[in-house]
């Protein structure tokens, strides 16, 4: 087990990293003084697979405890769900000492840490991540927020957990497929980052495209993990230079799940696509060194994620791209790396680069998914991986 520290300005928390790491709540609770009452927020998937373990901690707290469940879907982070778990918790007596817990995947961090943000102008909150991708992306560096029909995570705030709790046991009852798209977030982390963790993460993607990570290597891989995008926010907790890093392969992936109306691809799958596109347009621009693209690739495909959109025209995801709310004032940003490890910010790319770029790109996907289909998929799980 392992304690990282996150620090921003004005606060400090711990994230516990490891099997068995949720009896760390209750020394903890007890050490900074009893909240009145606790409201967990929770995936109604993972409450009804985990939700035992976690009310019998929290019994043992002897503090009463109300569960507020959320079907689960990205469609759950909108103003009506936000709207009855306001209400439902003020009927059921929350005060500005209670607790509210986040039980789930990003979808509920975002959700609960929004709610904990606003009711009551601000109450305490835990974050206990139950995906591979909530683990070392959303529920640390207080980012919280829900969606409007109009885009994704365009209303929210800045708030940071009392702590977070990375209980790898929670990830037994995980989907293959959702734990390859958090692994795709722990390939950007560590191309952004850290030659050693990519070079980790390469020998690793055999056992994660098969679904035998070993524990300890998950350890090891989302604790680095974690420090990383610790460190990067506690230099910009809101994202006014350097978090922008984060943002790796996401400029063409948000305009993926755009086209794709969020349905076909999952985030991590969308990012998996977004980053050998944006290794090979910073290959394109004497950016990015070259052999860069080509081993970003080759992870990907090895750890069993998609690496070519299907079924998309570059036209749509041109024009999806365009409306993203993380444009600049000279055009779309990207996030260019200069080699393994090292990082370029782009903001004056021409349009026609992009878009010469991305039907060269369409087009390999298109030569690739008919040699997969006429030769078999590279590997069953590969192939349990796509829809
Ligand atoms: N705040 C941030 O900084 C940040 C960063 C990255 C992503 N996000 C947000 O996170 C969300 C995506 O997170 P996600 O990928 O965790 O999605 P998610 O919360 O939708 O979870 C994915 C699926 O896995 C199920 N699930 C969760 N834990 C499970 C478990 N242990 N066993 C079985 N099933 C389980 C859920 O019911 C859901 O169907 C998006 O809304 C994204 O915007 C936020
Ligand atoms: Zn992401």
């Amino acid at each position: 087990m392992r304690t990282i520290t996150v620090a921003v300005p004005g606060s400090e928390y711990p994230v516990w990293i490891g099997s068995g790491a949720l009896a760390r709540l209750r020394p903890f609770s007890r050490s900074r003084g009893l909240p009145t009452k606790v409201f967990v927020i929770a995936d109604a998937r993972v409450a009804k697979q985990h939700g035992d373990r976690l009310r019998a901690e929290l019994d043992r707290l002897a503090v009463p405890q109300s569960w507020i469940l959320v079907p689960p879907g990205e469609s759950s982070k909108c103003v009506s769900m936000l709207d009855r778990i306001w209400r439902t918790a003020v009927r059921s007596g929350i005060d500005r000492g209670s607790l509210l817990v986040a039980f789930g995947g990003g979808v509920i961090g975002d959700l609960a840490g929004f709610a904990a943000g606003t009711i009551l102008r601000g109450v305490d909150f835990v974050q206990i991540p139950t995906t591979l991708l909530a683990m070392v992306d959303a529920s640390v560096g207080g980012k919280t927020g829900i969606n409007l029909p109009e885009g994704k995570n365009l209303v929210g705030v800045f708030l940071q957990p009392c702590a977070v709790c990375m209980d790898f046991d929670f990830l037994s009852s995980l989907p293959p497929r959702e734990l390859r798209a958090g692994w795709a977030e722990v390939v950007k982390t560590a191309a952004i980052r850290d030659p050693g963790l990519f070079a980790k993460v390469e020998r690793n993607a055999p056992a994660v495209a098969a679904g035998q990570l070993s524990v300890r290597s998950l350890a090891e891989i989302v604790g680095r993990s974690v420090e990383i995008k610790a460190s990067v926010v506690a230099a910009d907790e809101r994202e006014s230079g350097l978090r922008m890093i984060l943002n790796f392969g996401h400029t063409l992936a948000h305009g993926l799940e755009a086209a794709n109306a969020y349905r076909s691809l999952l985030h991590g799958e969308a990012v998996a696509i977004g980053m050998v596109f944006a290794a090979r347009l910073g290959e394109e621009l004497g950016v990015t060194r070259s052999g860069v693209a080509s081993r970003i690739d080759s992870v990907l495909a090895a750890s069993g994620l998609p690496t070519r959109p299907r079924g998309v025209s570059a036209a749509s995801i041109l024009s999806a791209m365009q409306r993203d709310k993380k444009r600049g004032p000279r055009g779309l940003r990207w996030v260019l790396l200069e080699a393994i490890g090292s990082t370029s910010i782009a903001d004056a790319v021409s349009p026609e680069l992009v878009s010469k770029v991305l039907r060269r790109f369409l087009s390999e996907g298109a030569t690739e998914s008919g040699r997969l289909d006429s030769s078999g998929a590279r590997s069953p799980s590969t192939r349990k991986g796509l829809r």
